[in-house]
């Protein structure tokens, strides 16, 4: 099944629990919680009590991505906060079968973010201990930016991999995914659509999502 995970990154921070409360009930699967430090990527986000405050209002899992250098100092607050899957950058972890191994032991799916120029051979080894890979389209710390094509050929190449060691790992997606290009995703393994600006941005969120949703569930076949 396709799922689709708004991020709240384009959402009205004002308004925020009537904008989750609008995904929810039009069937989203996630919410995508986009943390950013001002070191790791060029931008600042939110921390644990937007995180904290956000789990007040949703019954969706939350689903948080750590864009911060030292992910292993915050996993504890991020959890506490209320965070259901926890997604790391291979790029920011020194020691990432540990920070694995952490997230694993407050009992919450962990994932593993990779960077557009960052190669799929540097998952090699911690594939069989995760749940999920998170290849971003875009590089990362904005909302907004251009797809990057050359990620769906990346995507298909992880498909093939995960498929060959027979793994229940799952491909998600995130950046610049919107209704142009998320069957080509689909098509080629993406399982977790992650769609900030195409939800958020402009429209209803609720009647965004639907469309979005609707897409997913009818993408045309492609003859080779
Ligand atoms: C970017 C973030 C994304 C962002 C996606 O660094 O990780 O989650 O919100 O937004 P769009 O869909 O606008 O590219
Ligand atoms: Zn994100």
């Amino acid at each position: 099944m396709i799922q689709i995970a708004p991020s709240i990154l384009s959402a009205d921070f004002a308004h925020l629990a009537e904008g989750i409360q609008s995904v929810e009930v039009a069937g989203a699967h996630l919410i995508h919680l986009d943390v950013m430090d001002g070191h790791f990527v060029p931008n600042l986000t939110i921390g644990p009590p937007v995180v904290a405050s956000v789990r007040k209002v949703t019954s969706l899992p939350l689903h948080v991505h750590l864009m911060i250098e030292d992910p292993d100092a915050y996993i504890d607050a991020f959890a506490e906060a209320g965070a259901d899957w926890i997604c790391v950058h291979i790029e920011s972890c020194r020691h990432l079968d540990r920070t694995i191994q952490l997230i694993r032991s407050r009992r919450l799916n962990p994932g593993v973010v990779l960077n557009p120029a960052t190669p799929l051979s540097s998952l090699d080894e911690v594939l069989t201990g995760i749940d999920h890979v998170l290849i971003m389209s875009v590089n990362p710390g904005f909302g907004g930016q251009k797809f990057i094509p050359a990620s769906i050929e990346k995507i298909a190449r992880l498909r093939k991999i995960i498929q060959q060691k027979g793994l229940p790992v799952r491909i998600a997606v995130d950046g610049g995914v919107g209704t142009e290009n998320l069957c080509d995703l689909v098509r080629n393994g993406a399982e977790i659509l992650i769609i900030g600006s195409q939800i958020f941005g402009s429209g209803n969120p609720g009647e965004n999502v639907r469309r979005i949703i609707e897409l997913s569930q009818h993408c045309p076949q492609v003859s080779a």
